[in-house]
């Protein structure tokens, strides 16, 4: 267990729109150096919780904290600003433009002062190429267009620029949720790596089977309460499917998918018994 202040925390959160509660009292919190999978349903409320937290949302009640101080967000640009960074999962990239173009959106390194300042392209094209190195993606030409790269590279494109410009909280929602097996395992390496560089990490998605490995604890929402924060030494992979998809909706659907499997002579004896 860590007892030090968490990066962020959320303490008692709700969220209203209008008659929708989209969350209801929730709190959960996360320390420097740790993954938090935020795992929940379609319509759980994961992502008014992460757009709450980066400020896009205001909370109708409870409180944020960054490094134990209260914190209130006019809006995305304050959040970032207070080191939170959220990859969103449209990704804001533009795919025509470059590699380093997209890497540094506006906040290329310039030369020169005055009327001769320029975006100094050759220093912009090296930290470009030297931090998708770091993460073992292998640029050839940092002025080939994003469009071009892998839908998992694009993401780490994302996750390395948060942390270039010195983001301490990092928000993934649904990172891999499109990605293939190779793909998503690229992210989820770099997810790792980002914790062990001493970054708080949101993680948010579907898959069990994604989350589980990375993470060191788990929030689980369900119609926007929080089933509750569990450390991973305290709750299995199957605990955590169960309560994700409800444990007898599994069953039951278990007991759907065996009658499709059966042959069409087995089904008719199976009818023929029962009308008997
Ligand atoms: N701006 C809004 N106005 C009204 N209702 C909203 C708004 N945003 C979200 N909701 C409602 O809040 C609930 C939670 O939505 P949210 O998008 O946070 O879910 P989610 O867990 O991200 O789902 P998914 O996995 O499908 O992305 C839903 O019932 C949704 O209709
Ligand atoms: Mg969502």
């Amino acid at each position: 267990m860590n007892d030090t202040v968490p990066m962020i925390e959320m303490r008692h959160v709700s969220k209203h729109f209008g008659n929708v509660i989209a969350l209801n009292d929730v709190s959960l919190h996360v320390h420097a150096g740790e993954v938090m999978c935020l795992l929940g349903d379609n319509g759980a409320g994961k992502s008014t919780l992460i757009k709450t937290l980066s400020g896009v949302h205001k909370p109708t009640s409870g409180e944020m904290r960054v490094s134990g101080e209260p914190v209130r967000f006019k809006s995305p640009a304050y959040a970032l600003d207070s080191g939170i960074a959220t990859v969103f999962q449209d990704l804001a990239m533009i795919p025509l433009m470059s590699i380093t173009r997209n890497f540094f959106m506006g906040r290329e390194p310039t030369v020169g002062w005055g009327p001769l300042k320029r975006i100094d392209w050759k220093q912009a094209d090296r930290i470009a190429m030297e931090e998708m190195a770091r993460i073992g993606i292998d640029v050839r030409d940092p002025s080939q267009p994003v469009g071009t790269l892998s839908g998992g590279e694009r993401q780490c494109v994302a996750i390395a620029r948060a942390v270039y410009f010195g983001a301490k909280v990092l928000i993934l929602d649904e990172p891999t949720s499109a990605l293939g097996v190779k793909q998503a395992s690229v992210v989820l390496r770099y997810i790792a790596k980002a914790r062990n560089d001493g970054l708080a990490v949101i993680f948010i998605t579907h898959n069990v089977h994604h989350a589980y490995p990375v993470a060191d604890a788990f929030t689980l929402l369900k119609r926007g309460t929080s089933l509750g924060y569990f450390r991973k030494s305290e709750i299995s992979r199957e605990e955590v499917l169960n309560m994700m998809a409800g444990g007898a909706e599994l069953e039951s659907l278990d007991a759907e998918l065996a009658e499709f499997q059966r042959t069409p002579a087995e089904s008719q004896t199976a009818s023929r018994a029962a009308i008997s």
